[in-house]
């Protein structure tokens, strides 16, 4: 397991995922406890982006239930086709919000969030978790955000099955 990450600073956020997915990829593939690994991958975002909040929401019945996050204290419990994360779930796709007050139904677990991006985690064609990703600052995330974290998500798929 790699001790540490090594991200150079002076990279774009698109050469900066390059750079962390054979990372996350060294740290997760030789655990085998899903949560320690969620864990892991929380800490690597938001040490290598600065992420406001970043965190797994896990599939329990119809319900998302908190896992494993970086930030402030969130809602535990989000409804299938509620808020971002239960659209994300529904859809089956990733949801960039430009700004979370023109997101009918978001759920404001914190004021200070005005944009964000949820990647749905998919196994066996249906939903296992979400990653969400908040921003205190509006238009956040782009295509790069989506490719870089979808990709992420990829790698966690097998911890799911
Ligand atoms: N905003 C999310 C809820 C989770 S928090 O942002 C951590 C939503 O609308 O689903």
């Amino acid at each position: 397991m790699a001790e540490e990450l090594s991200i150079s600073t002076e990279l774009s956020k698109k050469e900066k995922y390059q750079q962390l997915n054979p990372q996350i990829l060294a740290l997760i593939e030789g655990e085998t406890s899903l949560v320690a690994n969620l864990a892991n991958v929380v800490a690597a975002l938001r040490q290598t982006f600065g992420f406001f909040w970043v965190g797994f929401y896990l599939v329990d019945g119809d319900e998302l239930v908190l896992g494993p996050f970086q930030g402030e204290i969130a809602c535990t419990r989000i409804g299938f086709g509620k808020g971002v994360c239960g659209t994300t779930w529904k859809e089956k796709q990733t949801i960039i919000v430009p700004n979370v007050d023109e997101f009918p139904g978001h759920i404001a677990c914190s004021s200070a969030s005005q944009s964000e991006i949820v990647i749905p985690i998919i196994t066996n064609n249906e939903v296992a978790a979400v990653l969400d990703v908040d921003s205190h600052v509006l238009n956040d995330f782009d295509e790069d955000d989506k490719v870089g974290l979808e990709k992420i998500s990829n790698l966690l798929t097998p911890f799911f099955i």
